[in-house]
């Protein structure tokens, strides 16, 4: 057999992508104050799809507009946008890329000045978000049968649009993390209890999508690893999730890690002989690959070249997921193939003011990787020396006095 390579194609039963890098979901917040499409976005997709990347996968985009994880979400609840969808899609599938929108719903997850009572599985708060997010209360039956056909509509115009696949979006604390977690969801009723009650909810979600979109196009889904939280969803218990959802027939997966808790997918308390080995969670990935059969990305600390290379030789991932540095390179699979690559490095942003960076380390990091997201938006270069104060003042402006919030990816 070939050695595998970052330019090999990867091919399954309902896509062939036509190399190895796979742009992971970064929220944009570019959509408007009503969560339409803009044009920013169609340039910054031409932009990523220009650079050679894979597979794009959007921000997550929302299924109602009422619940955001952040103001300028784009949220597809019906078809008010479908001419700008299209121009969207068009302009990330040139080049013969793959893109595809990631679906997401908060839960609680939602900042205070977004929403004043969120929902969850169960009416648990955030453990010290207590100055950013109000306590949501549980989610009834109902609203649980109305949130699930939600995210079949949105995919069903998200393939009417002409993007080439969804991805459900089951990671990093929002609402179907919640549910699977036991910390998170103390449901006594069909949607909680033991792990399948709590996985009940992700699986509907994608039975809902699959029945509105058929069998030929590509369901993704990103999950976690671990929460890694005491009474959180467990190592053991995300392998287990991953089984079920490759037999009931996912079509690609995404591991990554964390919460707004514990926000492991960022770097943030990761050991250093990992960060070292830059891709956070491919132990797991190795130990799950023997479960699945459907393809497997790992995402979180990918940097250098040799680290991607390693990766994909080794068999245990069948994508690179990227973040960070495809907001401040957006080249970086063309330069991988043409030999121009120079590591992205990426440190914490931090205005040097302590007391300050304490507090808003992580939505100053954010808001900086989103502000460089913009600024292509507008057809300019990243820039890497982007002061932290810059950031701080955009954060004042547009966030004002709800700026101190603890908002994650
Ligand atoms: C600005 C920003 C926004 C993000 N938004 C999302 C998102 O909408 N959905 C998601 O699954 N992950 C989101 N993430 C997490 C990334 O997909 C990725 O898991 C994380 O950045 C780690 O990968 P990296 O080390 O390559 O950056 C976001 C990350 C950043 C920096």
């Amino acid at each position: 057999m070939d050695t595998l390579s970052l330019t090999t194609p990867l091919k399954s039963k309902t896509f062939t992508i036509k190399n190895r890098f796979f742009k992971a979901a970064m929220s944009e917040a570019l959509g408007t104050s009503q969560n339409n499409p803009t044009e920013s976005l169609i340039h910054l997709y031409s932009r990523w799809a220009k650079g050679g990347a894979g597979l794009l996968v959007s921000g997550n985009v929302m299924v109602d507009r009422k619940a955001l994880g952040e103001p300028g979400n784009v949220a597809i609840e019906d078809e008010r946008d479908l001419g700008l969808l299209k121009k969207w899609a068009n302009a990330g599938t040139q080049h013969d890329t793959h893109f595809w929108v990631q679906l997401n719903h908060p839960g609680k997850q939602t900042p205070k000045s977004v929403s004043k009572r969120p929902v969850a599985p169960s009416a648990v708060p955030l453990l010290g978000g207590a100055n950013a997010f109000n306590k949501p209360r549980a989610l009834t039956t109902n609203e649980i049968g109305d949130i699930i056909t939600r995210f079949g509509r949105a995919a069903s115009i998200v393939k009417k649009a002409g993007f080439t696949g969804v991805q459900i979006h089951a990671a990093h604390g929002y609402l179907i993390s919640q549910f699977l977690s036991p910390h998170h969801n103390q449901r006594t009723d069909e949607w909680g209890g033991d792990l399948n009650g709590r996985m009940q909810f992700l699986v509907e979600v994608y039975k809902e999508i699959r029945k509105q979109i058929g069998d030929d196009f590509p369901i993704g889904i990103k999950l976690n690893s671990a929460d890694f939280q005491r009474g959180g969803f467990t190592e053991e218990e995300s392998m287990k999730v991953l089984k079920i959802m490759d037999r009931v027939g996912i079509d690609l997966i995404e591991i990554s890690g964390g919460n707004y808790e514990n926000p492991k997918m960022l770097g943030g308390d990761v050991k250093k002989s990992t960060k070292e080995r830059e891709a956070y969670f491919l132990e797991y990935a190795e130990k799950a690959r023997h479960l699945v059969q459907a393809p497997l990305v790992v995402t979180g600390g990918f940097r250098s070249e040799e680290a991607m290379v390693a990766a994909i030789e080794s068999g245990a991932v069948d994508m690179i997921g990227i973040g960070k540095p495809f907001a401040l390179n957006p080249d970086l699979p063309n330069q991988i193939i043409n030999g121009s690559y120079e590591t992205v490095t990426t440190k914490p942003i931090k205005t040097g003011f302590k007391p300050l960076d304490k507090q808003i380390s992580s939505m100053l990091d954010l808001t900086w990787y989103e502000q460089q997201l913009a600024r292509m938006g507008k057809g300019k270069d990243p820039d890497p020396d982007l002061s932290p104060w810059n950031t701080l003042i955009h954060m004042m402006t547009t966030h004002g006095a709800t700026m101190i919030q603890k908002r994650r990816a």
